[in-house]
């Protein structure tokens, strides 16, 4: 389902723990104009940039279920660097940045970088969700930068963030091949560590020492695997017809996996091309996108309706068609949306895309 709305206002539409996972990028603070009145990333400062996305987030916390948890992409920017932001990795000839701030300072240094990242996180800690990871995509192929005071910037992070203590969270699903971490031996010895943990330690024949212990899970070729580390290398890959930097979908896809099962709902309030939605799609999953431009909702339903109709062809089955009706108005109602600004104050009316 996507929702033409401003992120708030499409959020307002969506019932309380209806989602399992939000997974989203929020436009960069200070880097681009969408052209749409209402956008998110042209405050005056990063103070107002932060707490309106921290009001947007307040309410992705109403929509998730208890156990969810919200993955947020996010780049920094540089206080009056001559552009706002960082250089997102858009390589379309057609496309020109706009730099809206061009030289504002924000009370900072000139050159000083704002940690726009973490500025959102900790804020976002304080207003109640439990900050439990960043990650850091390493992008291999980053756009060159002609700097010579500092590296050049290979990086963004990516905030894991939860509702509750305990949540939902499938590591299983996104294991890794495990490269050789410096211990010879696949097994485990018993020891007294064991012991403390309720594993008895003893040495008869029976015991943990004896048995050793599989020290990693296989996968099904016989390959050794381990929980997935926090440094993702994942290649930027730019989606032709869209004027922003698109998730490379093989970023998002160990969000959507690890985050909820086959037919849970993954959220997006800040949907651009749908990336969400089509990983969501191929991993079974249900979504919702929201986004305040329309014609990124247009492109983002096209895209996701080719996925579909190739899904359904390699499934081997259903006719033209059956993905525009299953998506229609009484599966909206079921999950407690709204649609089509039925019953709505009206500024969250706007389209609701089947
Ligand atoms: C960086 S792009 C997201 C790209 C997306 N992750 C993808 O893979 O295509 C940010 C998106 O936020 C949208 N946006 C900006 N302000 C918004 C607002 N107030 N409410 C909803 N969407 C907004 C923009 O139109 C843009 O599509």
């Amino acid at each position: 389902m996507i929702i033409h709305a401003d992120a708030l206002a499409g959020l307002a539409r969506c019932a309380d723990n209806s989602a399992q996972c939000c997974v989203t990028s929020p436009p960069y603070f200070g880097l681009r104009d969408y052209g749409v009145q209402g956008q998110i990333g042209l405050e005056a400062t990063p103070e107002a940039y932060i707490s309106r996305l921290v009001a947007i987030f307040r309410e992705v916390w109403r929509v998730l279920k208890n156990d969810g948890i919200l993955w947020i992409n996010i780049g920094d920017s540089y206080a009056g660097s001559g552009k706002g932001g960082q250089s997102e990795d858009k390589r379309s000839s057609s496309w020109q940045p706009v730099y809206p701030n061009k030289n504002a300072t924000y009370g900072l240094k000139p050159k000083d970088m704002i940690g726009i990242p973490w500025l959102l996180a900790l804020a976002l800690r304080a207003d109640g969700w439990y900050l439990r990871q960043d990650i850091i995509w390493h992008k291999p192929n980053c756009l060159p930068e002609s700097v010579k005071d500092r590296c050049t910037r290979a990086h963004e992070y990516i905030f894991l963030l939860s509702k509750s203590e305990k949540y939902y969270f499938n590591h299983r699903a996104i294991m890794e091949i495990a490269d050789y971490d410096g211990r010879h031996d696949t097994r485990m010895k018993g020891s007294h560590k064991y012991s403390a943990e309720g594993i008895h330690y003893n040495n008869g024949p029976q015991s943990f020492a004896a048995r050793g212990h599989e020290r990693w899970q296989r996968d099904e070729f016989g390959r050794f695997l381990r929980n997935k580390r926090d440094v993702w290398t994942i290649m930027t890959q730019p989606y032709h017809n869209a004027h922003f930097a698109t998730f490379p979908p093989e970023l998002i896809r160990p969000c959507v996996l690890a985050g909820s099962r086959p037919r849970d709902t993954i959220i997006d309030p800040f949907f651009g091309a749908g990336t969400t939605g089509v990983v969501a799609v191929e991993e079974g999953r249900e979504y919702i996108g929201i986004d305040i431009n329309s014609d990124y909702c247009e492109l983002a339903k096209k895209r996701l309706s080719n996925v579909a109709q190739q899904l359904l062809l390699f499934s081997g089955g259903v006719e033209n068609g059956d993905y525009e009706k299953s998506t229609d108005n009484e599966q909206c109602e079921e999950k407690g949306l709204a649609v089509s600004g039925q019953g709505l104050p009206d500024e969250c009316k706007g389209r609701v895309y089947g």
